[in-house]
């Protein structure tokens, strides 16, 4: 079975190609890069229907397929912002319809896990998830991907942007912010939040900023560093010692963070788990991780009709996972 994925969530037009041993055929990323401030939703769309059948093109001639050689077509049908996700649904319909080809959408977060699990072989993981908007730790119990913690306000990577932009870094600011850690040595005193075994960052964002006042940039940056990833180590290790996995798996941008990697690993090491964390080029949004997700889903027999609407607000621990739970296909890294 060979899939075209189409990634279109946020800022990234992500076109992918896989087939059911793994292989990855094609991935072609368009991504909208904006000069200040977040993403605008109509400029994202705006590229995307500009540039996205050609990148569909691409992902084909680089595959050295025709639409023919599809078995099927999936999309990220949520959750994100509704003009982006609109444009890649529109596209993944019309190739459905015009050629064909069985139809599936796939939660964008559920695709973020798959992927991960892929490309560093684990089974079983507990999912650190941590990206610019999302900051959740997933682990399948029951049939779902159940979240066992998340962010009360923003997520991670925006916490660290926001935090990166009030030092003139542009976006995305977590390589930056990262080496200027590496440069700090003083704990400056900024409040930890966790709640229960949720997180919140605005007050850390609010006293960081205000810190740049009186203290030197690589010392706040350090101690922003150490103190938004020990909550978030922490809230990991409730759930590693709740649903105890042997596997901690660290998805979305942020996990590229060596001092995360870091504080993680030796958390884990305590518990008897090891950490594995998804390879740089598969963190951030692609679209070969909708092409797996929607591969595993249609080998367990998972359809999406043309008229079903995206779903910005598509919670991971709401998607169905018959590929999991089912009785049917299993892919060779879980066999
Ligand atoms: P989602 O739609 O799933 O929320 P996203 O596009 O917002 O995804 P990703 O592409 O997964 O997020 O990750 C981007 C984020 O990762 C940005 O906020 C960026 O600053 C952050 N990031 C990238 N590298 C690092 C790093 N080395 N340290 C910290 N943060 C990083
Ligand atoms: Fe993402």
């Amino acid at each position: 079975m060979i899939v075209l994925g189409i990634e279109s969530t946020a800022h990234t037009f992500g076109v992918g190609i896989v087939d059911e041993e793994g292989n990855i055929l094609a991935d072609e990323r368009v991504v909208l890069r904006p000069k200040e401030g977040g993403i605008l939703p109509r400029e994202a769309a705006k590229l995307f229907s500009e540039e996205g059948g050609k990148a569909i093109k691409r992902a084909l001639e680089r595959a050295g397929i025709g639409m023919e050689d599809l078995d099927g077509v999936a999309f990220a049908i949520g959750p994100g912002l509704g003009p982006s996700l609109r444009t890649g649904a529109v596209a993944a319909r019309y190739l459905s319809l015009r050629f064909g080809k069985t139809l599936v959408g796939v939660n964008h977060g559920v695709a973020h896990i798959e992927i991960g699990k892929l490309l560093t072989d684990t089974r079983d993981p507990l999912v650190v998830y941590l990206s610019g908007a999302n900051t959740q730790i997933i682990a399948f119990e029951k049939g779902r991907y159940r979240i066992f913690g998340e962010t009360l306000d923003m997520g991670l990577g925006n916490f660290i942007d926001s935090f990166a932009r009030a030092l003139g870094i542009p976006f995305p600011g977590g390589p930056k912010v990262e080496e200027l850690a590496r440069k700090g040595k003083n704990l400056i005193d900024l409040p930890y939040t966790v709640k229960g075994s949720d997180l919140a960052f605005s007050g850390l964002l609010t006293a960081a900023i205000k810190a740049l006042e009186r203290h030197p940039p690589e010392d706040v940056a350090f101690s922003v560093q150490e103190i938004a990833f020990a909550m978030v180590t922490e809230v990991t290790e409730r759930a590693l010692a709740h649903t105890e996995k042997e596997e901690v798996l660290l998805v979305g941008g942020v996990a590229a963070n060596k001092r995360l990697q870091e504080m993680m690993r030796t958390m884990a090491e305590e518990r008897g788990a090891e950490t594995f964390v998804v390879p740089f080029k598969y963190a951030a949004d692609n679209g070969v991780m909708i092409a797996w997700t929607g591969l595993l889903a249609l080998k367990s027999g998972m359809r999406t009709s043309p008229l079903e609407p995206v779903n910005p607000r598509f919670r991971v621990d709401q998607a169905e996972l018959p590929w999991l739970t089912g009785k049917g296909f299993k892919p060779s890294n879980l066999s």
